[in-house]
């Protein structure tokens, strides 16, 4: 595995594949990398015939107050990994190769209405710091496909659509999300939770099953997402949304029919969990 950190180089071996045909993929991550990534990195595997795996933790994607400066950064393991895992390049930019003219100067991508509902109600701008960083990176790479974990659901969302509406050639893919024995799913973040918060955690989960089974059953769309806010109120959880939402396009849907998705970000702790569970009548 080569690792680069400069544009330049990343470049001139891109261009060595491309003048021999070779398919590429890319795994954008912010590194600490765990079992979730790797199963990225499997499908960008199974989908391009070589795998540039980005590590870049992404101070325009973090509000003021949350955890950029300690967010966990374990770059000598996250190496080991992706070289155990066959990936042929592990791009680790500096701050000043991906914003130039720096941060405040920048110029952004912002995909609206989708990046303003759900976590960008109570993470303003953050929607807009992934945007703006993945065009970046796809511009960087160029690649045939790039692969998203559906733990991130609207991510996943808003990066196909910016794809889809800015004609970009990258093909976006993404992979399901890996759970711990218990169900929680898993997260960098989860590594916040003391030893009581991750007996707990799990509990997320279960209330999207539950939630989905009383859908299926029949109960409406209102009282199922109350009760599952009360539940998780009395559970310790500080819960910011519990939302059922189409699958297509994230937008609220009258009644119980077609794909559908059902979509939490609660606070425990130190850490905010998301995950969602998608589901069809
Ligand atoms: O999902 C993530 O880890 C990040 O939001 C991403 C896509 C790497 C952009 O910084």
């Amino acid at each position: 595995m080569l690792t680069i950190t400069d544009n330049n180089a990343l470049r001139e071996q891109l261009i060595e594949w491309h003048q021999v045909g070779e398919t590429v993929a890319l795994v954008p991550t912010m590194g600490n990398l765990h079992k979730g990534h790797m199963s990225l990195c499997q499908l960008a595997s199974a989908n391009a015939d070589r795998v540039v795996v980005s590590v870049f933790v992404n101070p325009t994607q973090f509000g003021e107050g949350e955890d950029f400066g300690a967010y966990p950064r374990t770059p000598e393991k996250d190496a080991r990994q992706l070289s155990r895992a066959g990936i042929d390049i592990l791009y680790a930019p500096k701050a000043e190769d991906i914003y130039p003219l720096g941060v405040e100067n920048s110029t952004r991508v912002f995909v609206p209405v989708l990046s303003d509902a759900l976590c960008g109600e109570h993470r303003t701008k953050h929607f807009e710091g992934v945007t703006s960083v993945v065009m970046r990176l796809l511009n960087i790479v160029s690649p045939n496909v790039a692969v998203f974990g559906e733990k991130d659901f609207q991510q996943f969302v808003i990066l196909q659509r910016m794809a889809e509406e800015l004609h970009l050639h990258t093909r976006i893919l993404s992979a399901p999300t890996l759970r711990d024995d218990a169900g929680l799913a898993i997260s960098s973040r989860n590594q916040y939770l003391t030893a009581a918060e991750t007996l707990s955690a799990p509990l997320l989960y279960a209330t999207l099953r539950d939630a989905r089974d009383k859908l299926l059953d029949g109960e409406s769309i209102a009282k199922v997402e109350s009760a599952a806010i009360k539940t998780l109120t009395n559970t310790g959880f500080s819960a910011d949304y519990f939302s059922v939402r189409r699958s297509s396009d994230l937008s609220v849907p009258k009644k119980v029919a077609g794909k559908l998705i059902i979509l939490v970000a609660a606070e425990l702790g130190k850490a905010r969990l998301i995950d969602n569970l998608q589901f069809e009548t």
